[in-house]
């Protein structure tokens, strides 16, 4: 057995290396080891920590309620600088959970000074609460080295926190969403995972200033394009409430109803708009929209992850719920004319966008007239009016 092992076997605390930045780990059965462990660093003791394995065989087989698809996603992403969030239904590992105990903090990593290590430890990031993470052994805090049990030096490591990635939706639904970026882009987490991205709100903002250069600048001209004195807003796609938010501040006597396929976004969304989503619909842009009738429709950057023909449906479909003299605001994604225009970053499966043409001939074929108002290398603002 290591001295890793047997330390954590006694109920010790370890500083040790993992495939990210310098971490502290113990028994997740022992309620004093972590005590311990939360105590050096001065983690809060409502906050959840992971639990580490050093083989994926062993983690998969800890927890023999997961379903196939959740190992496939697994074997896809570990050993990797990925924390999984699972659903826990047999609450195992219940001391690490917190206030969650039907959620699992699940890593898996291969490190070179642990090969062979077969103990899950619980692990938190070898830094005072709030601090920054170790590079390097002696970025870690004296009273974290002197109080830990035993401390295995790993040279200097990546530096860049794991990405936590929310899997509680995979296994019955294909989706997944980023709860925390770091070390494992988006792009290649679509590329190992498949099935469906999700937004989420925690990470939205970061993602989407990282991702879309001309975002702010999309959003004002979304926002002049719907100018004001309208009332009845029907907003598709309402992620946290971006767009709408500009919206009901131009129209002070406006209320807005918000579609989006995110329970989570449309949390976030009514978190920020208060009274004035009057309601809220989760539910897919492919589906029928909410009933009503409404003087402005808007999106910003959410049509584009609908399919030509799906694009097309939903353009009569926002032509029927529109009143005679509403408007449709449309800003989004295009394919430039110039493919060296083209800069944000889209990922393959998720994102669809199509040209500017293409979409004008399919508002008017729904029955409007249309216009380009704005433009930007691969963003444009469409504004069609019911003919
Ligand atoms: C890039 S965000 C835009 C949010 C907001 N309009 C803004 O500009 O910040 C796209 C939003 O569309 C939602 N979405 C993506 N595809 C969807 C679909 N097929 N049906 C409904 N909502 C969808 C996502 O959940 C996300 O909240």
């Amino acid at each position: 057995m290591s001295a890793f092992e047997t330390v954590i076997g006694r109920g010790g605390v370890v500083l040790f290396p993992s495939d990210t930045v310098y971490g502290l780990a113990c028994d997740p059965a022992s309620q004093v080891a972590i005590e311990h462990l939360y105590a050096l660093k001065g983690r809060p003791p409502d906050k959840a920590a992971a639990i580490m394995f050093f083989d994926l065989e062993a983690a998969l087989y800890a927890l023999p309620e997961l379903g196939p698809n959740t190992r496939r996603a697994l074997s896809a992403l570990m050993p990797g600088a990925v924390t999984a969030l699972l659903p826990n239904p047999a609450r195992r590992f219940a001391l690490s959970a917190r206030a969650d105990p039907q959620t699992l903090g699940l890593r898996v990593v291969s490190v070179p000074a642990l090969v062979g290590v077969q103990v899950p430890v619980l692990q938190s990031s070898a830094n005072l609460s709030g601090g920054a993470d170790a590079r390097r052994l002696s970025e870690v805090a004296p009273a974290i080295r002197a109080g830990a049990d035993l401390v295995i030096d790993g040279g200097e490591l990546p530096g860049v926190a794991s990405t936590v990635v929310d899997l509680r939706d995979y296994e019955q639904e294909g989706v997944w969403s980023v709860r925390r970026l770091g070390a494992v882009d988006e792009d290649e987490l679509a590329r190992r995972l498949g099935g469906r991205f999700r937004f989420e709100p925690g990470t939205y903002a970061a993602m989407v200033t990282d991702t879309l250069p001309g975002y702010a600048e999309l959003q004002g001209q979304v926002a002049l394009a719907a100018g004001q004195g309208v009332q009845r807003i029907l907003e598709l796609g309402i992620g946290t409430g971006e767009t709408a938010a500009r919206l009901l501040e131009q129209n002070p006597r406006a209320q807005i109803t918000g579609v989006d396929e995110s329970p989570a976004m449309l949390a976030a969304a009514a978190a920020r708009l208060g009274e004035r989503l009057v309601a809220a619909h989760a539910g897919l842009l492919q589906e029928p929209l909410p009933e009503g009738r409404f003087d402005l429709v808007v999106s910003a950057l959410a049509v584009h992850h609908l399919e030509a023909d799906e694009k097309a449906l939903l353009f009569s479909r926002v032509r029927e719920r529109l009143a005679p003299d509403g408007r449709f605001v449309l800003g989004d994604v295009v394919v430039p004319q110039s493919p060296d225009a083209a800069v944000v970053e889209l990922t393959d499966g998720y994102d669809k966008p199509s040209s500017v043409a293409e979409q004008l001939e399919w508002l008017r074929a729904a029955g409007f007239e249309a216009r380009v108002s704005w433009t930007l290398r691969d963003l444009a603002v469409l504004v069609a009016r019911p003919l």
